[in-house]
């Protein structure tokens, strides 16, 4: 492996070549060259099906991105990740969520000690917990069996579980309702608890640190109105639980540890749907499926770390994200779920691949000098269709898309799924094919417009098309295919990463805004005049603190 700068690698350079030639061959030209290109540009892995063939490459181009991640040791990467070698290197860590799912008998060593016992008896626990609050066996202090569970988190320890819940609610639990609180806004907590009891409510309160101030924020807030219900200090652990890796801020603030589930400081927020933090998930759908949900990510982990480069998934992904982002110019990425369930999956896209790849700098410090994690944005369609979709296709913007899909539905319902199917499809062909002036042409001349007519709106309703696509198909959005995708997309986060040589792991952009809000708190219960910010800031502080007649 060499310690170059990824753009100064030949294979690098190579594709700045490359990209040239292939820019002049559009992706219709593509498909009529080649027959049997649907064939060549495809991959199943773990239950996904990957059509990557609407994409802007050749078999020569994928050489050349399999030459790179070559030279940029993406086996070795993975190998060291999976083997417990300290990764996350500016936080000194190992990253072993894939331990979490880990399905084989060997150890898996952090400091020369096997970290799967522990695993092992954290899911026991969890088995133990989920069956006792499912069978209604767990009661609240009035004898009620729970009702409703409120997760308090943010981030990792929100956006994972929210989706995984919403897209596995077809196999959820009939009588136990799962809310997620995240919002330090206390519109988000007043709202929720108008709809739950007390008596019926268990609140899990989620944080991998127990430090994280919205968090506590939301659950200090829970626990008064708890106690505001009759129940007593002795009550609150039969409604509180927590996830979290610091036992002694969880028995500070009052939660019984017994009521604890931990996980380690080698699984990160945004990977931490695999440990404790899933437990809302294990809740909603029991334990036995929970354990499918992990066995579907344990089968893309073994395709990513055994599957050679030119048929694997997450490399293949990750190569073309490379491809578009540095060598395209393309700074966003579009997820298109074509799945109602899977409606928070962007979202939890985001904070997954922007948290870990939005870098400037390499894993020496040195800063970067070519673009690293693209934008990562989307919605389902075909609601999406309706709303942002015309940007994808008119405007001037190269966005690559993901549709995602699953061919058959969970809630067959007359025609709806055969419509989704045919939407999912015929978006990609219009992207790949658009519409030229004399398709256009044809087709008004047929419905009888005048030739001034034509004139007028050709440059309007002609459509560019050789915008690329990836399409993913699993058989059915089940716990195992829901797992198996997350994953998918995990690891292809690290393959991006391993290629721009930064740190996914760490996030240290986030701790700015963390301490300027700490301080600027302080000064609004102050209720002084600010004048220590900048005159903007300064400003808008005061003029709201005026409004609220805060104002000493
Ligand atoms: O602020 C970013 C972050 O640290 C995320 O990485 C993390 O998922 C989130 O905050 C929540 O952190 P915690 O689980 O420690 O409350």
């Amino acid at each position: 492996m060499s310690n170059k700068s990824p753009v100064e690698l030949e294979q690098w350079r190579a594709l700045e070549a490359h990209q040239q030639s292939v820019a002049s061959t559009s992706l219709r030209e593509l498909f009529a060259n080649d027959a049997n290109r649907f064939e060549k540009f495809q991959l199943n892995a773990a239950g996904i099906f990957l059509d990557f063939s609407k994409n802007h490459i050749t078999q020569e181009t994928h050489q050349k991105l399999i030459a790179l991640a070559e030279a940029s040791g993406v086996q070795a990467k993975f190998k060291a990740m999976f083997s417990g070698e300290i990764v996350n290197t500016t936080e000194k860590r190992p990253v072993l969520h894939t331990a979490l799912r880990y399905q084989g008998s060997d150890p898996i060593l952090v400091e020369g000690k096997d970290v799967m016992p522990g695993v092992r008896e954290v899911l026991d626990r969890m088995r133990v917990f989920t069956q006792q609050v499912r069978d209604g066996s767990w009661t609240g202090f009035t004898g009620k069996p729970i009702t409703d569970v409120v997760n308090i988190g943010i981030g990792g320890s929100d956006l994972g579980p929210l989706m995984a819940v919403e897209a596995l609610a077809p196999f959820a639990h009939e009588l136990l309702t799962i809310h997620f609180v995240s919002n330090v806004d206390g519109s988000h907590l007043v709202s929720t608890l108008k709809k739950v009891n007390p008596e019926t409510t268990l609140f899990v309160v989620a944080s991998k640190t127990f430090t994280t101030q919205e968090t506590l924020t939301n659950a200090h807030s829970a626990r008064d109105w708890f106690l505001q219900s009759a129940a007593t200090d002795a009550d609150v652990a039969k409604h509180f639980a927590a996830l979290s890796t610091n036992a002694d801020a969880v028995s500070t603030f009052g939660i019984d540890t017994n009521n604890m589930f931990g996980f380690w400081d080698w699984v990160g927020g945004r990977y931490s749907l695999w440990s404790a933090i899933g437990l809302p998930l294990a809740l909603s759908i029991g334990m036995d499926r929970f354990e499918e949900f992990l066995s579907g990510a344990y089968e893309m982990d073994r395709h990513a770390l055994e599957a050679p480069l030119a048929e694997n998934m997450p490399v293949t992904l990750a190569l073309l994200t490379v491809w578009y982002n540095n060598f395209w110019g393309a700074p966003s990425h579009l997820i298109a779920p074509y799945d109602q369930y899977l409606h928070r999956f962007p979202a939890y896209l985001q904070q997954l691949t922007m948290e870990s790849n939005g870098k400037s700098v390499h894993h020496d410090g040195t800063v970067v000098n070519m673009a690293t994690g693209p934008v990562v944005w989307g919605e389902p369609g075909t609601n999406g269709q309706h709303a942002y979709f015309q940007l994808v296709h008119q405007g001037t913007h190269l966005i690559p898309t993901d549709f995602i899909m699953a061919m058959q539905s969970l809630n067959p319902l007359g025609i709806h799924h055969e419509l989704l199917m045919a939407n999912c499809f015929a978006q990609s062909e219009a992207l790949m094919m658009g519409k030229n002036a004399d398709e256009l042409h044809a087709e008004m001349k047929q419905s009888g417009a005048s030739e001034d007519e034509i004139g007028e709106l050709t440059g309007h309703r002609t459509f560019q098309g050789n915008r690329p696509s990836n399409t993913l198909l699993v058989q059915q959005l089940t716990p195992k295919a829901l797992g198996s995708l997350i994953a998918l997309y995990e690891q292809k986060v690290f393959v991006e990463a391993a290629i721009w040589d930064i740190n996914a792991f760490d996030q240290w952009g986030v701790e700015l805004g963390k301490a300027l809000a700490k301080s600027i708190h302080g000064e609004i219960q102050e209720g002084l005049t600010v004048k220590s910010h900048d005159a903007s800031t300064n400003g808008l502080i005061n003029r709201t603190l005026k409004l609220n007649n805060t104002l000493a």
